[in-house]
């Protein structure tokens, strides 16, 4: 099979430069396993997880990669860095079952305090003595933050959220195909790698971010509508008959069901149904609320929350993960080889 080089590929020792996101309450030691396994890099959603569900899903990653208790492990964990900032006396706590799975990598988005938690990762590996260095992939939706990430934090990959993407993000973000030109502007050459994240769901769309000029692509969507995903069949189904205007970025999931301690900024892009309807049309929040916690309950796709991209269209039918990145991966060679026929000499 051909391989993709390039600075990101080198760095992870993978041959597709296709990184399955950290999905909060989506993304479990299996999607990640079976995504590292197939060539790409899978990362677990931490999000809300306590130490113990962290250490469950990685001993389940651990056990379908066949490796042993003390080999290093080819999966990353994704944390929300507000989560950790809600109560710091555990972060290290949450932050430590991972390190001490020795993860290749630590991803950190939405918080006030990421660089005291890149410190926390950078003091363990240092005080371990171990050669593993954990890398540290972070997320921005702007210019500035992508350089306080160079700079200041000295990432070792750089991921671009655009407002194309399904789940959380800033609300200001401005679209990939904007976003990715502007940090790659004021990226040094000996600056870490840079992803792409939003919207995208196919190896077509994976070439042509490559040929933007990022070293790999981050998908969400394409693999919450995996076999591995913790979505249910209901979800699953809602996703797979979702066209391409399926989605809206909006708040009203977090008031719905209370979650409303994220950054300021930050919405998330979800299948419309009738709660974001109820919220924009005004109706008593408390009535939301208990429509949507029964809608929950009853796993009703008219007001549940279905989490996507707007990518979601295209994709018609729920893979394994490990299908979905030889997929991507042949997909994106076909393309890249057809674009190098278009050159006259
Ligand atoms: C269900 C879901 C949960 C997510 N959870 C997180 C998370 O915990 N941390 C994070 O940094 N990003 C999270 N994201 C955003 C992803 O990192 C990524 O930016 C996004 O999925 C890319 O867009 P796409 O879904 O259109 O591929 C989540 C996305 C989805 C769809």
């Amino acid at each position: 099979m051909s391989k993709i080089h390039n600075d990101f590929t080198a760095l992870m020792g993978i041959p597709t430069p296709v990184v399955a996101a950290p999905m909060a309450g989506a993304s479990g030691g299996a999607l990640a396993a079976q995504t590292s396994a197939a060539g790409a890099f899978g990362f677990v959603g931490a999000g809300y997880l306590t130490s113990s569900r962290i250490q469950e899903e990685l001993s389940l990653a651990r056990a379908q990669l066949c490796l042993s208790d003390t080999d290093p492990l080819p999966v990353g964990v994704g944390y929300l860095a507000w989560q950790l900032e809600k109560d710091p006396s555990s972060a290290a706590g949450l932050l430590n079952v991972s390190l001490s799975n020795r993860v290749q990598a630590i991803w950190l988005a939405f918080g006030n305090s990421i660089g005291r938690w890149i410190e926390h990762v950078r003091s363990y590996d240092a005080s371990s003595g171990r050669k593993q260095k954990t890398l540290i992939f972070v997320q921005v939706s702007s210019v500035k933050e992508a350089l306080t990430a160079i700079q200041d934090w000295k990432v070792d990959v750089l991921v671009a959220q655009g407002s194309e993407s399904g789940g959380h993000g800033y609300s200001a973000a401005p679209p990939l195909l904007t976003l990715v030109p502007s940090i790659l502007a004021v990226l040094p050459k000996d600056g870490p790698p840079l992803l792409a994240a939003g919207g995208l769901s196919t190896g077509g769309h994976v070439a042509s971010l490559l040929a933007l000029g990022v070293s790999g692509v981050v998908l969400g969507t394409r693999f919450l509508m995996t076999k591995e995903s913790f979505y249910n069949e209901v979800q699953k189904k809602v996703l797979v008959m979702a066209n391409a205007n399926a989605t809206v970025r909006t708040t009203a999931f977090d008031r719905a069901r209370g979650t409303l301690d994220w950054p300021e900024g930050v919405d998330g892009r979800a299948i419309y149904n009738k709660t974001v309807k109820d919220v924009d049309d005004g109706v008593d929040l408390e009535i939301v609320r208990d429509n949507f916690n029964r809608a929950t309950q009853n796993r009703d796709p008219d007001q549940m929350l279905v989490w996507a991209g707007t990518g979601v269209g295209l994709v018609t039918e729920i893979q394994t993960a490990q299908a979905v990145v030889r997929e991507l991966h042949a997909d994106m060679m076909e393309r890249l080889t057809f674009l190098s026929t278009l050159i006259a000499t």
